[in-house]
C-alpha cells in the first residue's frame, strides 16, 4: 500500500487550497495534531469515567446469548438520540457470560454523545472543527451523530468497508465523518483503511428502514474498486472522510487498544432521508457547530 498523503493540522482549522485539492482528490483530509496530547488524555479520562459510570449488568440481557438478535437490534436502533454501550461479540462467552473487564469488553458507546455529554458536545463544537467543516463545503451543518470507537485489545472487531452515506443519507449525499484518535492508530491495531478517489463511484448501498425493518438496499452491483490504503493516524490525528469515501478497519489484534471518536455531520441545505436508521426526535432536536 502506498502511503497516503497527510497534512499538519493548520491553525484555527483554517483549510489551504492544497488542503481542500486533497480531500476533493483523495475523499479524505488527514491533518496531524488536530487535537493537542493534554486534549485526547482529557477525552481518555472522560470515556474512562463514561465507562466506570455503566453497570454492564443493567443492559447484559440484551447481548447474552439466547436474548436473540432482535433485543440487539432493539437496542442499536433506539440510540440515536442517547449514550449508549456497545458491547464486543467477543466479550461474551458462550453461556452469555461477560468474561472481561468492561473496560475492555466494550465496541462504542453512542450515538448522541455530542449533545448529551458536555465533555464530548465542546470537543464537537470546537471552532476549529468547525472551520474544517466549513473549508469542506459543509455550510450549514447538522450534527447527527457521534461515538466512541473503542476498539480493545485482541478482541477489537473489523469494520468492514462501507460508505457513510449508507447510514446517514441524504438528497444530495451530504454526510461528513470526522474521525479524531484519542490514541495511536496504526495497522496493526485496527487503524482506518480508505480507498484513495473512491468517493467518486458513487453510492453502492442504502440501509434504512423498510416498515418496521431495518434493511440494506444495493444500488450498485459493482463492488468497490480501487486498492485501500491505510490512514495511520497517531494520537489527536483528525481524519475527514466524505460520505461516499470507501473505508473501513481491520480487527484489533494487538495488546493496544485504539480509542476513537467519530463524529458525523450533514448538510441542512440536502433533504434528510426520513428512512434512515436514526431518527429524528423533535423533543431532543438535532443541532450544528454553533450548538
Ligand atoms: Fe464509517
Amino acid at each position: 500500500m502506498s502511503p497516503a498523503r497527510r497534512f499538519a493540522a493548520p491553525a484555527g482549522g483554517r483549510l489551504t487550497p492544497e488542503m481542500q485539492a486533497a480531500f476533493a482528490e483523495d475523499g479524505f483530509l488527514v491533518l496531524d495534531g488536530f487535537a493537542s496530547p493534554e486534549s485526547c488524555a482529557r477525552l481518555r479520562a472522560r470515556t474512562a469515567e463514561l465507562i466506570a459510570g455503566f453497570d454492564p449488568a443493567s443492559v447484559r440481557s440484551v447481548f447474552a446469548a439466547g436474548a436473540g438478535p432482535q433485543h440487539r437490534d432493539d437496542w442499536f436502533r433506539t440510540s440515536g438520540r442517547e449514550i449508549r454501550f456497545f458491547f464486543e461479540a467477543g466479550a461474551f462467552d458462550a453461556d452469555g457470560r461477560l468474561v472481561r473487564d468492561k473496560a475492555v469488553a466494550l465496541n462504542k458507546i453512542g450515538h448522541a454523545l455530542h449533545d448529551f455529554d458536555p465533555v464530548f458536545a465542546a470537543v464537537s463544537r470546537a471552532p476549529a472543527l468547525a472551520a474544517v467543516a466549513a473549508g469542506l463545503g459543509l455550510a450549514d451543518a447538522d450534527l447527527v451523530q457521534s461515538m466512541l470507537i473503542l476498539k480493545p485489545p485482541a478482541i477489537g472487531g473489523a469494520v468492514d468497508m462501507h460508505q457513510d452515506a449508507t447510514y446517514l443519507h441524504t438528497e444530495p449525499v451530504s454526510v461528513l465523518g470526522f474521525w479524531l484518535a484519542l490514541e495511536d492508530a496504526t495497522p496493526d491495531n485496527g487503524g482506518l483503511v480508505a480507498i484513495p478517489g473512491g468517493h467518486r463511484q458513487g453510492l453502492k448501498a442504502r440501509h434504512h428502514y423498510d416498515g418496521p425493518d431495518l434493511v440494506t438496499t444495493r444500488l450498485d452491483a459493482v463492488p468497490f474498486s480501487g486498492t485501500p490504503v491505510a490512514l495511520p493516524a497517531p494520537e489527536g490525528t483528525l481524519v475527514v472522510l466524505h460520505g461516499l469515501l470507501p473505508h473501513g478497519s481491520g480487527p484489533n489484534l494487538s495488546d493496544r487498544s485504539r480509542a476513537a471518536y467519530a463524529l458525523h455531520a450533514v448538510d441542512r441545505r440536502a433533504r434528510w432521508s426520513a428512512d434512515n436508521w436514526l431518527r429524528k426526535d423533535p423533543a431532543r432536536p438535532t443541532r450544528g457547530f454553533d450548538g
